[in-house]
C-alpha cells in the first residue's frame, strides 16, 4: 500500500474503532478515557508483533499502525487546539463569568501548588535538578474533568461545582501549559529562574494571550454577518478561528497560544452564539462535538499506543519515582480542594461544598491526554539530557496510568461509598411526584384523544389501563414513604417551578421570542434559583430572589465608567439588557402562577401550593417595582419592548402556521419557502435591539428643570458645561450626613428621600437638594436616597458661585428654598 494510503488506512481504522468504544464504555461502568487507554496500550503491543505473512490486511494494519508514527508537534499542533476550542466552546460562559474568581484561583493556584509540591519532593528524591522536576510537576499538573463531570451530573450535584471542574480542567491547561514553556525554556538556555521575572513573563504570557484570543474572536464573530445564513460557511470559519488563534498571537506576539485559543473559543461562544441563528448553533455544536470526540479520542489513542514502548524497561527505581509522583500529586490536589476552595468566598453562597463532594474532586484528578502530550515534548528534544527525557517519558506516562487505573476505575465505587448517589427524602419526593404528574397526564391525554377520534371503548381501557395502573403504584409507593414536611412539599414545588421556568425561557429562546444573550442570563439565574432550593429550601429561593433582582456587576460597573468619563455606550446596554429581563421575567413569572394552580395541587396539595403561590407572587411584585422604576424613567423604551415582544410573538405565529399548511400539503414547498422568506423579511427589525437613549446629556436634563426654564437659551447653554448629568440608581445614597458637601444636585427626574432626625421629606422631578453645606460651609445636614432611578444634574461646589451670578432669579430662588429648609430644620430641632 502507499504511504498515505496507509496513513488513511490507520486513521480511519482507529477512528471506526473509537467509534464502538463509547457504547462499550458506558456498558462497563467505565470512564471513556480509561478504555482509551486500554485499547490504546492494547494497540501498541500490537504494533509491535510481527506482520502475519499470510493475513494481508491484518499485516497492512500493523503496518499502518506503526506508520503511524505521531510526533508531539502533531498532538499540539493538530489536535490540542480542536480539543481545547470545543472544550471552551461547550461551556456555559456567563455560568463561568460569574464564577470566574474562584475558578480562575483554583485553576492557576492548583497548577501552582501540584508543580512547586511535586517539583520540590521530587528534587529531593531523585536525582533530577529542581528545576527538571518542577516541570514536570507542571507537566502533570493538568486535569480531565470528563470522569468526575459525568459523575456530579449522574448524582445530580449543583451544576455549579460542575462548573467549577470543567472551568477548571480548561483555564488549568492553558496554565499549566503556560508554565511549562516557561520552565522548559529555563532549562534549555540552563540558567536560574528568577521568580519575579518568571511572574511577569507568565502574566505577560497569560493576559496577552487571553487579550488576543479574544480580539480574534470578537473578529470571527463580525465576520459571520457576512455569511449569514451559510452554517457551512460559518462553522469552518470557527474551525480557522480555533487553529489561527493557537498559531499566531504565540508566533507574532510571543504570548500563550493556548490561552488564545481557550479565549477564543469563549469568545464565540458567547458573543458569536447571539449572532447565530439558533439553527445555525446547533449545527456549530453539532459539528464541534464530532470534532472534539475525534481529537479526545486519537490524542488518547495515539499516545497510549506509546506506553508499551516508553515502559519497555521500566525498572525498580522507576517505579518508586513513579509512586512518589503519585503521592505528590495526591497531596498537592489534597491542598487545593481541601485547604484552597473553602477559602474561596462566594463559592459556598448555596451551601457548603459537602465534604464527600470534595473527595470525589480530590480523588477525580485524573489526567490524561495533554499531560502525555507535553511528556512526548520532552521526548523529542534532542537539546533535553536523554537521561532526563527517559524520567519525564517514564513517570508521566506510568503516573497518567496510574489516574486512569486507580482513580478512573475507583471513582464510582468512592460515590457509591460516600452514598453521594442516594437521593434524600426530597429529591426522591420531587422525582416520584413528578413522574405521577407525567404519567397522569399522559393518561388523561390518551383518553381525550381516543374519544376525539372515536376509539372503541375496548382499546382506549387497555391501552389507557397500563397507564393507570402505574398512577396507583405510584400513589401506593408514595404513601409507603409518608408525608412529607409542609417545608419539602414547598421545596418539591418550587423544584418544579425553577424546571418549569427553565423550560420556559429556553422554549421562547427556540421560537426566538428571546435572544440568546437574554436567555441565557435567565437560563443562569434559574440555575441558580434551583441550587439554592436544593441546598436551602425555600430561604435558599428566598435570598436567590434577592441576588437575582440586584443589580449585576456589568451594570454597576458602566455606570462607574459612566459617571467617571461620561462615556455612555454600556450603559445604555445594562440599561436595555435590565428592561429586557425583568420585562420576561414578569411575563414567564405570570405564566407560572397559572401552572402552579392549575397543576401543582395533585402533586403538593392545596396547602403548599398557596405557599409556593404566595412565594411566587412575591417575587412577581418585586419584579414587577424594579420593572416600574425602569420604566418611568424610559417609558418610549418600555413600550418598543412590549411592541417588538408581540411583533416576535407574531412572527413566529405566522411562520408555525406556514408551516403547518405545507405540512398539510395546503401549499407547495416552493411556495413555502416564499412566504417564510418574506415573513422573515417583513419582521427582520425585530432582531436588532433599538438602542437605549439614556437621556443623559445636560442640554436634555435642563429642559426637565423647570427653574432653568426662565433663562435664555444663550445662559442655559452656557450652564449646560457646568452641570453633569448623572443615573442613581434605587436605594442609592447620594449625600451622607455629616460629610463635606462638593456638590450640589438638580432632580431632572425621578424622585428622593431627604432623611432628617424623626422625620423623611420627598423631592421629586425639578427640586434640588445638597445646597445647604455649600451655602453655609457646613456638612451635609442629612442622608439623601434615592427611592428609584433618577437623573440628576450636578453642580460642583467650585462651579456653584459662577452659577448663582449668572441669573439673579435662580439666586434668589435657591437661596429662599434653602432658608425655608433651615427654618424647619431649626424649628424642629
Ligand atoms: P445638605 O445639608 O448639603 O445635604 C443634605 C440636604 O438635604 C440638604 O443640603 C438639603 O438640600 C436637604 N434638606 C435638608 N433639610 C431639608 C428639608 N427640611 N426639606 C427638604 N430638604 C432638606
Amino acid at each position: 500500500m502507499s504511504t498515505i494510503g496507509l496513513t488513511i488506512f490507520g486513521l480511519t481504522a482507529l477512528l471506526a474503532l473509537t467509534s464502538l468504544l463509547p457504547p462499550l464504555a458506558s456498558r462497563m461502568r467505565l470512564p471513556y478515557s480509561v478504555l482509551l487507554a486500554i485499547v490504546g496500550c492494547g494497540l501498541g503491543l500490537i504494533s509491535t508483533a510481527q506482520p502475519l505473512a499470510h493475513r494481508a490486511v491484518f499485516d497492512d494494519f500493523i503496518i499502518a499502525l506503526r506508520h503511524l508514527d505521531i510526533s508531539a508537534e502533531t498532538f499540539l499542533y493538530v489536535f490540542l487546539p480542536a480539543l481545547l476550542f470545543e472544550t471552551a466552546l461547550s461551556i456555559n460562559v456567563r455560568r463561568l463569568l460569574d464564577d470566574i474568581t474562584p475558578i480562575m484561583a483554583m485553576a492557576v493556584v492548583a497548577v501552582v501548588i501540584c508543580t512547586v509540591v511535586t517539583g520540590f519532593f521530587l528534587s529531593a528524591v531523585s536525582p533530577f535538578s529542581l528545576l527538571a522536576c518542577l516541570m514536570l510537576g507542571a507537566i502533570v499538573a493538568t486535569t480531565d474533568p470528563a470522569a468526575v463531570v459525568a459523575i456530579f451530573r449522574e448524582i445530580g450535584a449543583p451544576r455549579r461545582l460542575t462548573i467549577l471542574v470543567e472551568g477548571e480542567s480548561l483555564l488549568n491547561d492553558a496554565a499549566a501549559i503556560a508554565i511549562y514553556v516557561l520552565l522548559l525554556g529555563a532549562l534549555l538556555e540552563g540558567r536560574p529562574i528568577n521568580a519575579f521575572a518568571a511572574i511577569g513573563q507568565f502574566l505577560f504570557s497569560f493576559i496577552g494571550g487571553a487579550v488576543s484570543g479574544y480580539l480574534l474572536g470578537r473578529f470571527t464573530a463580525t465576520l459571520f454577518a457576512l455569511v449569514r445564513g451559510w452554517p457551512t460557511a460559518e462553522i469552518t470559519l470557527t474551525i480557522s478561528l480555533a487553529y489561527l488563534s493557537f498559531l499566531l498571537p504565540e508566533h507574532y506576539l510571543h504570548v500563550s497560544g493556548v490561552v488564545a485559543c481557550v479565549a477564543a473559543g469563549l469568545t464565540i461562544g458567547s458573543v458569536g452564539r447571539t449572532r447565530m441563528s439558533p439553527k445555525t448553533f446547533e449545527q456549530l455544536d453539532g459539528a464541534w462535538g464530532q470534532l472534539g470526540f475525534w481529537s479526545n479520542s486519537l490524542i488518547f489513542l495515539l499516545a497510549a499506543m506509546l506506553i508499551p514502548q516508553t515502559m519497555r524497561d521500566l525498572t525498580w527505581r522507576d517505579v518508586v519515582l513513579i509512586l512518589a509522583l503519585y503521592g505528590a500529586t495526591l497531596v498537592a490536589r489534597g491542598i487545593t480542594v481541601f485547604g484552597v476552595l473553602p477559602l474561596l468566598r462566594g463559592i459556598n453562597r448555596n451551601g457548603d461544598i459537602g465534604g464527600g463532594m470534595k473527595a470525589v474532586m480530590w480523588w477525580g484528578g485524573m489526567r490524561g491526554a495533554v499531560s502525555l502530550a507535553l511528556a512526548l515534548a520532552v521526548t523529542e528534544n534532542p537539546s533535553i539530557d536523554p537521561q532526563l527525557r527517559r524520567f519525564i517519558a517514564t513517570s508521566v506516562t506510568g503516573f497518567v496510568l496510574l489516574t486512569l487505573f486507580i482513580n478512573g476505575t475507583s471513582l464510582r465505587l468512592l460515590m457509591h461509598g460516600l452514598r453521594l448517589n442516594q437521593l434524600t427524602a426530597r429529591q426522591r419526593a420531587v422525582k416520584d411526584r413528578s413522574l405521577a404528574m407525567a404519567v397522569e397526564e399522559i393518561r388523561n391525554r390518551i383518553v381525550d384523544i381516543a374519544d376525539r377520534e372515536r376509539i372503541d371503548r375496548e382499546v382506549i381501557d387497555e391501552v389507557a389501563g397500563d397507564y393507570s395502573h402505574q398512577v396507583t403504584v405510584n400513589q401506593a409507593e408514595q404513601d409507603k414513604r409518608g408525608d412529607l414536611s409542609a417545608e419539602d412539599l414547598l421545596s418539591v414545588g418550587l423544584t418544579v417551578l425553577s424546571a418549569q421556568e427553565d423550560e420556559r425561557y429556553y422554549n421562547n429562546f427556540k421560537a426566538q421570542i428571546m435572544t440568546r444573550h437574554i436567555a441565557e442570563r435567565l437560563l443562569a439565574q434559574t440555575a441558580r434559583l434551583r441550587d439554592a432550593v436544593r441546598a436551602k429550601a425555600s430561604e435558599g429561593y428566598l435570598s436567590a430572589v434577592e441576588e437575582s433582582l440586584r443589580l449585576t456587576r456589568r451594570f454597576r460597573f458602566a455606570l462607574r465608567l459612566h459617571q467617571i468619563t461620561g462615556i455612555d455606550r454600556p450603559l445604555a446596554a445594562a440599561l436595555a439588557d435590565r428592561f429586557e429581563v425583568l420585562l420576561n421575567q414578569r411575563i414567564v413569572l405570570t405564566e407560572l402562577i397559572a401552572f402552579a394552580r392549575r397543576r401543582l395541587t395533585p402533586l403538593i396539595g392545596t396547602e403548599a401550593v398557596t405557599a409556593v403561590i404566595d412565594l411566587i407572587s412575591d417575587r412577581l411584585v418585586k419584579v414587577s417595582a424594579a420593572l416600574q422604576a425602569l420604566k418611568l424613567q424610559y417609558p418610549d423604551y418600555a413600550l418598543e419592548l412590549q411592541r417588538r415582544y408581540l411583533g416576535r410573538i407574531a412572527r413566529q405565529m405566522e411562520l408555525d402556521s406556514y408551516e403547518d399548511l405545507a405540512q398539510q400539503a395546503m401549499i407547495g414547498g416552493e411556495v413555502l419557502s416564499e412566504l417564510l422568506l418574506d415573513t422573515k423579511r417583513r419582521w427582520s427589525g425585530l432582531d436588532e435591539r433599538p438602542r437605549l437613549d439614556t437621556e443623559l446629556t445636560a442640554t436634555q436634563l435642563i429642559a426637565r428643570v423647570p427653574m432653568f426654564h426662565n433663562l435664555s437659551a444663550a445662559v442655559q447653554a452656557e450652564i449646560a458645561h457646568l452641570l453633569h448629568p448623572r443615573l442613581v440608581i434605587p436605594d442609592e445614597v447620594i449625600v451622607r450626613a455629616g460629610e463635606r458637601g462638593d456638590a450640589m444636585y438638580f432632580i431632572a427626574s425621578g424622585a428622593v428621600t431627604v432623611k432628617l432626625p424623626g422625620r423623611s421629606v420627598e423631592l421629586g422631578s425639578g427640586d434640588f437638594f445638597g445646597e445647604l453645606a455649600l451655602l453655609r460651609g457646613q456638612p451635609r445636614n442629612a442622608d439623601v436616597v434615592a427611592l428609584g432611578f433618577c437623573k440628576l444634574l450636578v453642580l460642583s461646589a467650585r462651579d456653584l458661585q459662577p452659577l448663582l451670578a449668572r441669573d439673579r432669579q435662580l439666586r434668589e430662588r435657591i437661596e429662599s428654598v434653602a432658608a425655608e429648609r433651615l427654618g424647619t430644620a431649626l424649628s424642629r430641632n
